[in-house]
């Protein structure tokens, strides 16, 4: 079947769950099927971009295709995000304010701290000999340096942490009222730590509630809701995806004894083996944009309004961009143009802070569990819209 414009139509749902890789082996194939697709699967529909350079180029036309989408699979998304949600100069002068907090000297200001954490829930792990890797222990690491990056108490993550759970599933379901509640919690948590970041400021340069506290837009100090939307939007941002990365990254080393005695061996390969994992298991598999004005696209005729889909699942394992796409190679060619943190204006905030935590749990846990093997008969089942297992039962002798 094709659109009205000639371009082929997908039914393909990406919101809907499926096996392990059941996605990446759906992308695969609809980019070798077409370099464009229309999807009809939303009331919107949207137009894929499947191909790395066709999804780089999505990502530089920034200025006419804006976040005012940010995901094609739910356009209508009632959940405010910042800096999101921002474009052009308001976009560009808001990162400044919070981009010192992610640059990489931020971030190796916590690699003792992300280390001492990360060994700290290893050790209290290590001996039961067996775990739920995605609710023991990815979640928890990721949320616990969030936190931390906030200044804000590492044992909150006792309920912070569940209400964080609660949230994701919902809205990565689409289920906007079912997210409101724990939302609102959080909501409240953060409402008490601006407070107290008021009565008490602390160094504006290492505290991230106080900067955002004291900091200034055209001359105007940032609103309460500015403030509570930016915690939100960061927590909602960093910790599904570090989550869900460590999940692939685990189970592609239960399942592939060479690649794991790498690491167990070589751990300075630490770092190469992040990057990689990153680009073959991307877990945001698209970044959605909406159309300002009217334009053509390498022969489609866009309207405004039109929804676009930036296949990041799809460019990064893209035959045309890199050999052998579906291997994990390490020390692999071009390996830091991947897509999978985005590109332009809107690239990925956190993504150092990412590097250091994958690069540290994968260092700490090889050092006490090197061998591990993921449980009989366990099944491995992955989220849509946004890629997560849930679940990974992981064993090892103690
Ligand atoms: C493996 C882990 C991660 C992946 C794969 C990932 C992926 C992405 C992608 C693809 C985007 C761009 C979306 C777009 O262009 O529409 C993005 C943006 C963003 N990420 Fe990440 N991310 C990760 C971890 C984190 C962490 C740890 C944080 C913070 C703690 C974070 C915070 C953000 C923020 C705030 C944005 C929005 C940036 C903007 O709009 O200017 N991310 N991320």
């Amino acid at each position: 079947m094709t659109h009205a414009t000639g371009c082929p139509v997908s039914h393909t749902d990406y919101t809907k769950e499926s096996e392990i890789y059941g996605h990446y082996a759906t992308l695969d194939a609809e980019r070798e099927a077409a370099r464009f697709h229309f999807n009809d699967t939303t009331e919107r529909g949207f137009w894929m971009l499947t191909r790395y350079e066709d999804v780089l180029a999505g990502f530089q036309n920034h200025r006419n295709w804006t976040t005012a989408v940010r995901t094609a699979l739910f356009p209508e998304s009632r959940i405010p995000l910042l800096p999101q949600d921002l474009n052009g100069e308001e976009h560009q002068k808001f990162r400044r304010i919070i981009n010192p907090f992610f640059a990489p000297a931020a971030v190796r200001r916590m690699e003792e701290l992300a280390h001492t954490r990360c060994v700290e829930l290893l050790e209290e792990l290590a001996p039961k000999g067996h775990c739920n890797f995605v609710a023991e222990f990815a979640i928890r690491y990721p949320t616990d340096l969030f936190l931390v990056l906030m200044g804000l108490p590492v044992e909150d993550g006792d309920f912070f942490l569940p209400w964080t759970e609660e949230m994701f599933n919902c809205m990565l379901q689409g289920d906007l009222d079912g997210a409101e509640v724990p939302r609102q919690k959080i909501l409240d948590y953060f409402t008490v730590a601006i407070e107290q970041r008021r009565k008490n400021p602390r160094d504006p340069a290492e505290d991230m509630v106080t900067r955002l506290v004291q900091a200034e837009l055209d001359g105007e100090l940032l609103s309460h809701d500015t403030i509570l939307t930016t915690c939100m939007s960061i927590m909602l941002a960093g910790l599904d995806t570090t989550r869900s990365a460590l999940g692939y990254i685990f189970t592609h080393l239960a399942t592939h004894e060479d690649d794991r005695r790498i690491l167990v061996e070589e751990p300075e390969s630490t770092r190469d083996a992040v990057e990689e994992f990153i680009r073959l298991y991307p877990l945001v598999i698209q970044a959605g944009r909406e159309v300002q004005e009217s334009c053509e696209f390498e022969g489609i005729d866009m309207a405004a309004k039109d929804v676009i889909w930036l296949g990041i699942g799809s460019a990064n394992r893209d035959p045309r961009k890199y050999d052998d796409p579906d291997t994990f190679v390490l020390g692999r060619p071009g390996i830091n143009q991947h897509l999978a943190f985005g590109a332009g204006p809107h690239r990925c905030l956190g993504m150092h802070l990412a590097r250091l935590e994958l690069a540290v749990v994968l260092e700490e846990w090889h050092k006490l569990i090197p061998e591990y093997r993921i449980k009989d008969g366990a099944e491995l089942v992955e989220r849509g819209s946004q890629l997560t297992l849930k679940e990974l039962e992981l064993e090892w002798e103690v």
